[in-house]
């Protein structure tokens, strides 16, 4: 670890025949590798909400998770790590600090959590409970859930910073929006994005115009910025944690080849996406980056309604 941080992540090319014949160099931005439970983009959305707790002298972090929140064990974690402490409120009366693995890790490292009814927990992002809370906790800063506000886009501007410029295009799976929305934010001119929504019906520019004028942008510019956006909507593989057997295939497919472990909730969804859009000739001769952003926690739970393990 860095005086704050752990480094970067690294970039690994992928090597690949039919993309070599045809000029077409793959690299997978390994955010999956950054800390075995800190991990992928719940890192970029910290980073900077972490530095700001410590830089206004605040004792710690105070955010919001359910029963089985990478967010929360990721807080606990990277608080615990940075000598912070942290406040998990967690949606549910009816849990305790023994309901689960994630829930008791968090605890295990320090974390103090509140279960809340989930009336209550639906009341995370109105002012007035925030400032109940904040007075309840005044040494604490709130963050919200899944680290969704403007340090966490900062954060996951970093994403792009420390790739090579000579990239030409990112992946990304998408959620709320917030990383895609730091990375669209640090491209350089020629640079495009490509995201891939795990919700089906997601209206991904709208959401992203929404998370970009709480980041203070004009209209105009985030019109300019989401012009050099894709939104690939077909491949959800039928809505949020759904996923088919071409999927879990695609994925065993690409671990035994690369060496590389995908979640069929995010990242799975946009490796299948950006292996077929690499068949298109506008990506001859160009540079992509795949951005592993983590997510890989949930596989146990895949595995057991699978049935059979992934790998
Ligand atoms: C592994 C993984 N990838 C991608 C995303 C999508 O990120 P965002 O919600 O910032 O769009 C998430 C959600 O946080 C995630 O857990």
């Amino acid at each position: 670890m860095n005086a704050f941080g752990y480094g970067e992540s690294p970039l690994q090319k992928l090597s690949d025949h039919g993309w070599e014949s045809r000029n077409i160099h793959v690299f997978v931005k390994r955010d999956d590798l950054i800390h075995s439970e800190v991990s992928g983009n719940k890192w970029r959305k910290l980073k900077y909400n972490l530095a700001q707790a410590s830089h206004l002298k605040k004792s710690g972090i105070l955010t919001f998770g359910g029963a089985y929140s990478n967010h929360l064990l990721a807080t606990a974690s990277a608080c615990n790590d940075h000598g912070i402490q942290s406040i998990g409120i967690v949606r549910g009366d009816e849990l305790s600090e023994s309901s689960n693995p994630t829930l008791a890790r968090c605890a295990e490292l320090g974390m103090q959590l509140e279960f809340v009814p989930r009336n209550e927990y639906a009341l995370k992002s109105e002012k007035g409970y925030i400032e109940t809370l904040q007075n309840r906790f005044p040494d604490y800063r709130v963050v919200p859930e899944g680290g969704a506000n403007y340090y966490g886009i900062i954060g996951c501007q970093e994403i792009v910073r420390e790739c090579d410029g000579e990239i030409d295009h990112f992946f990304l799976a998408q959620g709320t929006t917030t990383t895609s929305c730091g990375v669209l934010l640090a491209l350089a001119e020629h640079q495009h994005l490509t995201v891939v929504p795990v919700l089906k019906g997601f209206e991904s520019r709208k959401e992203m115009e929404h998370v970009l004028m709480r980041a203070s942008l004009s209209e105009s510019s985030i019109s300019e910025y989401l012009q050099r956006v894709t939104v690939l909507d077909d491949y959800h593989f039928g809505g949020y944690a759904r996923y088919s057997e071409e999927l879990i295939e695609f994925i065993r497919f690409f671990h035994r080849k690369f060496g590389i472990r995908l979640d069929p909730v995010y990242t799975g969804k946009v490796a299948f996406a950006m292996w077929q859009e690499l068949e298109k000739p506008e990506f001859e001769g160009k540079s992509v980056v795949l951005v592993h952003s983590g997510g890989l926690h949930g596989i146990p739970g895949i595995e057991a309604r699978l049935g059979e393990k992934l790998f």
